[in-house]
């Protein structure tokens, strides 16, 4: 077995890591037994130098079995969906299409994230309805899932521990931009929630991360790949974005125009792509045999819209 500087040096001199080089790196970083600057370079290794798809995969695996892995009763195996947005400003997507699929059927786990930059993220959107919990422990996580069909939570501090460790080094040493760190991210997040299907909105354009579509596709398709080779049945749906989503930016106002949306009086651009990525998770599952079939069930169905307001309660 190779020390952490001479695995260091493998990367730095553009050589492939071995399944067994990926599973000693992390578990180093999630033991604390490695240097933060010896983290930090191998970071820089990988930026600089890549991965191959082999690498990434044993990446994104070795990153989702170093914490917990949810499990689900057996009767909701073909029914647990997500999905992941490279996200932009005004797109509130998760919060209509998690109760427009749960309406539908299904199950979702979502595990959210915080705005990140000028974008909102899903969290900080929830938490401007007064006393609403984006932290259920995992039992409640579970009986939310039984009872409603859908969940939208922060991370847990037991789910992928590797990620929250990587990211903030990546984000304190430039090495966030990384086609293998990305999907070793957002993938083992998803793995780790044991979903049967995993959609993909990648969005390219003026107000994206991806400028282009090929940048696009290259991402759509390395997280493609990922997601499939552990278990998720995964697609990728590519979304120009040069605008931002609806007419609402700011927390709340984006609470108040995803409810309007599952009331069906949502602006055409947020309608067109909840309608398009749950139509999708919809065929994927085997719930309808055709998108379009998927996108009129996503359309008609109202998430619960009436019970809403009334939420969280007294
Ligand atoms: N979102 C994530 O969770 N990880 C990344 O690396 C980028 C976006």
């Amino acid at each position: 077995m190779l020390s952490i500087p001479d695995l260091i040096k493998k990367k730095r001199d553009g050589n492939a890591l071995s399944d067994e080089d990926i599973q000693f790196f992390l578990q180093a970083v999630v033991k604390k037994t490695i240097q933060e600057a010896q983290t930090g370079a191998m970071l820089m290794a990988i930026f600089m130098k890549g991965m191959v798809a082999t690498e990434t995969m044993a990446l994104t695996k070795a990153m989702k079995l170093s914490g917990e892995v949810l499990s689900w009763p057996e009767e909701w195996a073909e029914l647990v969906v997500d999905k992941h947005s490279t996200g932009g400003v005004g797109d509130k997507v998760s919060l209509v299409l998690a109760p427009a699929l749960a309406a539908c059927g299904l199950k979702v786990p979502m595990i959210s994230g915080r705005g990140l930059s000028h974008t909102g993220g899903t969290l900080d959107k929830l938490e401007s309805i007064p006393g609403f919990n984006v932290g259920q422990p995992l039992p409640k996580l579970r009986s939310i899932l039984a009872e409603v069909g859908c969940v939208i939570v922060g991370q847990t501090v037991s789910l992928v521990p590797a990620d929250r460790i990587l990211y903030a080094l990546r984000d304190a040493t430039s090495t966030v931009e990384s086609l293998p760190l990305i999907t070793g991210s957002i993938i083992s997040k998803k793995a780790a929630e044991s979903l049967n299907s995993l959609v993909l909105d990648v969005k390219f354009g003026g107000s994206a991360i991806c400028k282009d579509l090929a940048s696009a596709k290259a991402l759509g398709e390395s997280l493609v790949t990922a997601g499939n080779n552990l278990g998720m049945n995964t697609r990728a749906v590519f979304t120009h974005m040069s605008n931002p989503i609806g007419r609402c930016i700011g927390n709340s106002v984006e609470v108040i125009e995803s409810l309007e949306t599952l009331k069906g009086k949502g602006p055409s651009d947020l309608m067109e792509l909840v309608s398009t990525l749950g139509g999708v998770l919809l065929v994927m599952t085997g719930k309808v045999s055709s998108l379009s079939e998927g996108v009129r069930l996503i359309t008609e169905s109202d998430g619960g819209a009436d019970f809403w307001p009334k939420f969280p309660g007294p």
